[in-house]
């Protein structure tokens, strides 16, 4: 049975433009897979904590240890079994909340979401085949002069690259903040799109 992993991060909740944009996704997306199961991760409900000394002294200690069935783990077991993977961030300082890089330290196991083969290179693990960021930003970062400014889409990226996620894209509503813009018009553009890219994700 197909199933979706969605990744909530949009910490202003239900104010969120992000989190509206990603509803309208997984509602068309949840019509055209009625069968399929959509689990959630809300990471301002989850609460999982950095990876102070003391997590990653017990994070080393049971990876040492073999113990991958361990709760510690159970995020990047999760993230590691799903069909499809949708992330819900808005953009912040560049790139997205702190909330979402604790996520993916915690996700980042080796022999889990990745792993090195006999000849040392690096391997994905991870089943999904694709991965979509939903995001958006106060300004317009696909100029030229500002795109290299934008942190959060080449990371996560990166790290599909590295799980062996072959398939990333990102649905970006930007320039909202701008107040030369018609943010709704920007954003009933972005619900389009992100309707369009239901069908087919
Ligand atoms: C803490 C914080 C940091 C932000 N940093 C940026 C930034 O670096 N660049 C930018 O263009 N907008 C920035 N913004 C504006 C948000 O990207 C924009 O308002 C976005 O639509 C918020 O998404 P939300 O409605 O889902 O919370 C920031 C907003 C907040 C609250």
């Amino acid at each position: 049975m197909e199933d979706l992993l969605f990744i909530n991060a949009c910490v202003r909740g239900e104010r969120s433009r992000t989190l509206q944009l990603a509803r309208r996704f997984l509602e068309i997306w949840q019509q055209k897979h009625p069968e399929a199961v959509v689990a959630q991760r809300d990471l301002c409900r989850d609460r999982l904590s950095p990876q102070y000394p003391e997590v990653l002294e017990k994070r080393d200690a049971l990876w040492s240890a073999g113990k991958l069935d361990d709760p510690l783990f159970a995020p990047a077991r999760q993230f590691a079994a799903a069909g499809r993977i949708v992330i819900a961030a808005p953009f912040w300082d560049l790139s997205f909340p702190a909330i979402l890089k604790i996520y993916l330290e915690r996700i980042s196991v080796t022999g889990v979401t990745f792993g090195y083969d006999d000849l040392g290179r690096s391997v994905g693990l991870c089943r999904a085949e694709k991965l979509l960021l939903i995001t958006t930003r106060g300004g317009d970062f696909s100029l030229p002069e500002f795109a290299w400014m934008e942190m959060g889409e080449p990371q996560l990226k990166a790290l599909c690259a590295m799980y062996g996620i072959p398939s990333f894209r990102c649905l970006a509503a930007q320039g909202l903040d701008d107040v030369r813009n018609d943010s709704a018009a920007i954003l009933s553009r972005a619900m389009a799109e992100a309707e369009a890219l239901a069908e087919t994700f």
